[in-house]
């Protein structure tokens, strides 16, 4: 899909079910590279990006066949651990396969993933926790080549919280000789939904969810069945969505206890929510509370939400401060919300918005994933039409957004 045309001004009405988290699936697909047997994924989302895992999981000889809403992968018998640039430029979380490849075969080939709209994006808390376990790292011709007979259990401690790095050493971990104790761990719920699909392959790790992960190496892992955790990030989406538009939405399958935060900021903001049973009901409220955020590691403000949290702001009675502390670069919706008549004005890493009556439809372009859903949600509440181009950005992390 290229584009996207929306009549705004029109209040969401109805039932929407949330799809399984793409940065849950993306991990525990690469999970099954630690092992010989096929591992069955259920609760997958169709999404672009899945579809680039699973073409680099075929390329390096995966048989991959697909069953109801989800996966069966088998790696039993690769026939490369190459990660080549061509994927991993259009997907980061491709790097999510180096732990594993290195942790089961003792060898990877994995390109760096070079930057992307929201900022340089590293990995050299990946390669610097690899180094101590032991690989042999070597960057050349913008890959990254890492060797190991076995990789040795050690204590890591991480400069910087981060969720893939955390992930992608707590995967190599698990086959390693001994104990391994990852210090500052990332606790995104995305974690934990990774540790556990690891323990039902007869993995060893406790503290996931925690800041220090304890993963006592194996020598095997077996084949599992697991369904990947309810995306929260899409429900959160679409709570803005029914805000914004004063409609009344019952969100259906959210990871209720992981959005306490994100749901906590919503009713500051003035949202009408209630919970039943496995529900959000969203109900309209008068008018939107301005009310100021500051993404920060999990359990903050999600940096995933900045964007669709700031186009709601755009319609607050009041000034609103959206700061964000993840990112470099994840201002781009911006200047395009602006052009819908958003007043925001941007401060280094911080945006002063102040709430306007009403967007106007206009023809904007997205620029990354969550940006292109601040714009969807912007025209969905705007007066008149908006057409957003580039929206394949969309669907790399939304599924069916349109017909949802
Ligand atoms: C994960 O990215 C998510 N992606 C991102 O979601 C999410 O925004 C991010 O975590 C933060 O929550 C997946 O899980 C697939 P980080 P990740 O490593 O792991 C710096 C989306 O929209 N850093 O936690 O790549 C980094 O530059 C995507 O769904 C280093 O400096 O993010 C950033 O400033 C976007 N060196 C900060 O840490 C490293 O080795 C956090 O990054 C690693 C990270």
């Amino acid at each position: 899909m290229d584009k996207l045309i929306i009549e705004g001004n029109v209040p969401l009405n109805g039932d929407v079910v949330i799809s399984g988290a793409k940065n849950a699936a993306l991990p525990i697909m690469a999970a099954a590279l630690l092992t010989a047997s096929p591992c069955h994924i259920d609760n997958i989302p169709g999404l672009r990006d899945i579809d680039t895992m699973v073409n680099l999981l075929k390329g390096m000889g995966g048989v991959i066949t697909a069953n109801k809403n989800g996966l069966t992968i088998d790696t039993n018998n690769l026939s490369s651990m190459e990660a080549p640039y061509e994927m991993v430029k259009t997907m980061r979380a491709s790097v999510l396969v180096l732990g594993p490849l290195i942790a089961r075969w003792g060898k990877a080939a994995v390109s760096l993933p070079g930057g992307c709209a929201i900022g340089a994006r590293p990995i050299d808390l990946h390669l610097n926790g690899l180094k101590k376990m032991g690989a042999k790292i070597e960057l050349k011709g913008g890959y990254v080549y890492a060797f190991a007979k076995r990789l040795k259990g050690c204590h890591l401690y991480l400069d910087m919280i981060t969720v893939t790095g955390t992930e992608n050493l707590m995967m190599a971990a698990t086959l390693a000789k001994g104990q391994t104790i990852i210090e500052n761990a990332a606790k995104e719920p995305e974690v934990p939904d990774l540790a556990n699909m690891l323990n039902s392959m007869g993995a060893k790790i406790s503290g996931a969810g925690t800041n220090i992960i304890t993963i006592n190496g194996v020598d095997e892992l077996k084949s599992t069945s697991y369904a990947v955790m309810p995306d929260r990030i899409e429900a959160a989406t679409y709570i803005a969505a029914a805000a914004m538009t004063k409609g009344s939405v019952n969100i259906i399958e959210s990871p209720l206890h992981e959005m306490e935060g994100i749901l906590h900021k919503f009713k500051e903001a003035g949202t009408s929510i209630n919970i039943d049973k496995n529900r959000l009901c969203i109900a309209p409220s008068p008018f939107i509370i301005n009310t100021n955020i500051k993404t920060l590691p999990y359990p903050g403000f999600p940096t995933d939400m900045q964007a669709q949290f700031m186009a709601m702001m755009c319609l607050a009675k009041g000034t609103s401060i959206i700061t964000e502390s993840i990112f470099e670069n994840r201002f781009m919706h911006i200047s395009e919300l602006k052009r819908m008549g958003a007043d925001i004005e941007v401060r280094g890493n911080t945006a002063i918005v102040k709430g306007v009556e009403r967007l106007s439809g206009a023809p904007v372009m997205a620029t990354d994933l969550r940006a292109s859903a601040s714009l969807v949600l912007a025209g969905l509440a705007a007066e008149g039409t908006t057409s957003i181009s580039r929206v394949y950005h969309l669907d790399r992390g939304y599924e069916r957004m349109e017909k949802k």
